[in-house]
């Protein structure tokens, strides 16, 4: 099935460059002002560019994190004689990129994968980058698979409230919680989005709306106050959001505001769906009060940035608390889109125990 989702077609927001050995990234900060790609050769400036969101959204974060692991086996190579040396520059690289950023657990899976395969293969450049080809296309095709199955709830004539962006930068390419919507776009479903402007990287006033705009598809931005009054007007039918980390109890990480919208929405009635891929389970038996969350810089809060300045709307004076996620337990959610179906947690639970054995 084609699903429309970019306005490049045959680019995506990570990939990697064959002819010069580099890891290539959609520089998401600029969008959508600017379409510009940044290459990178180290492990260092990819783990940079991690904190610094030229990449995000969590399953393209775990594929950054796989290619970069991939030019730490080539930085190893070159740079020591030694294969005890070697291991340890590979472990300190895996160390260095799980802590750029620490909610988003597909960066720490990918990562450890790649990371066993050099070990495995005796530092193989040609089997640890096949490794991260592979793990990249697993979230492409894990995505259209989100794609089809979710549009299957979604009804003609609905309005779909969506929070920062969980579309196609964020995951290499088609999205979790957009993909739904592309699908049922694709088959003439008429729907509109409702778009959370998502302080304070704006995310979803940037770079959501632009893809939609893009895609052809009806959508409104609103500031991220004004969702539950919509919600208590009836003019929200469902919210999809995706997730940086889901628990085997089915409580979920994602973008701050995450956990205002699935009360709000148990408060009038409205089916908050999360929308997934495998990668994005944590299988380390973490309690939801364990998880860590990112606490960004004051800046972010203090100041907006635009394609050409940096402007301080607060008081100068005053300090911000900038946490980048909340945790929405799984009582607040109706089911989980996922490649293999839509679950209810009972459902999930069983798959994540299933997959774990594996
Ligand atoms: O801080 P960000 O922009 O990386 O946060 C992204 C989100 O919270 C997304 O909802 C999540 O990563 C899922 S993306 C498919």
């Amino acid at each position: 099935m084609q699903i429309k989702s970019r306005k490049l077609k045959n680019v995506t927001s990570v990939f990697w460059n064959s002819q010069n050995s580099s890891l290539v990234l959609l520089d998401q900060r600029v969008l959508p002002w600017d379409i510009k790609f940044n290459e990178y050769h180290s492990v260092k400036d990819v783990s940079e560019a991690i904190k610094n969101m030229v990449v995000r959204g969590a399953p393209a974060i775990g594929v950054t994190a796989a290619y970069a692991m991939v030019l730490s086996t080539i930085q190893a190579l070159t740079k020591f004689k030694q294969q005890e040396k070697r291991i340890e520059f590979l472990k300190m690289s895996y160390q260095t990129l799980i802590s750029s950023r620490p909610t988003a657990v597909d960066l720490e899976n990918f990562a450890k994968i790649v990371l066993e395969e050099a070990i495995n293969t005796n530092l193989s450049v040609e089997k640890v980058l096949n490794r991260a080809h592979s793990l990249r296309t697993q979230v492409i095709e894990e995505c259209k698979k989100i794609g089809i199955e979710g549009e299957k709830i979604i009804k003609n004539g609905e309005t779909i409230l969506t929070h920062c962006n969980a579309g196609a930068p964020a995951t290499v390419d088609y999205g979790t919680a957009l993909a739904p919507i592309y699908v049922a776009h694709s088959k003439q479903k008429k729907i509109r989005v409702i778009v959370d402007e998502t302080r304070p990287r704006l995310q979803g006033a940037r770079i959501t709306a632009w893809e939609l705009y893009e895609s052809g598809i009806e959508h409104l931005i609103i500031t991220d106050n004004s969702a539950s009054f919509l919600m208590s007007k009836g003019e929200i039918d469902k919210i999809i959001v995706g997730a940086d980390r889901c628990l085997q109890d089915g409580t979920i990480a994602n973008k701050i505001g995450t956990l205002s919208l699935a009360i709000s929405a148990k408060y009038f009635g409205i089916d908050f769906y999360v929308a997934l891929p495998w990668s994005t389970i944590d299988q380390s038996g973490t309690k939801a009060s364990k998880i860590a969350i990112e606490k960004r810089d004051e800046e972010e809060v203090k100041f907006v940035t635009s394609k050409e300045q940096r402007i301080l709307i607060s008081n100068e004076k005053s300090s911000a608390l900038n946490y980048a996620f909340d945790v929405t337990p799984a009582k607040l959610i109706k089911g989980y889109i996922t490649s293999k179906g839509v679950l209810t947690l009972e459902q999930l639970k069983k798959v994540i125990k299933k997959i774990k054995k594996e």
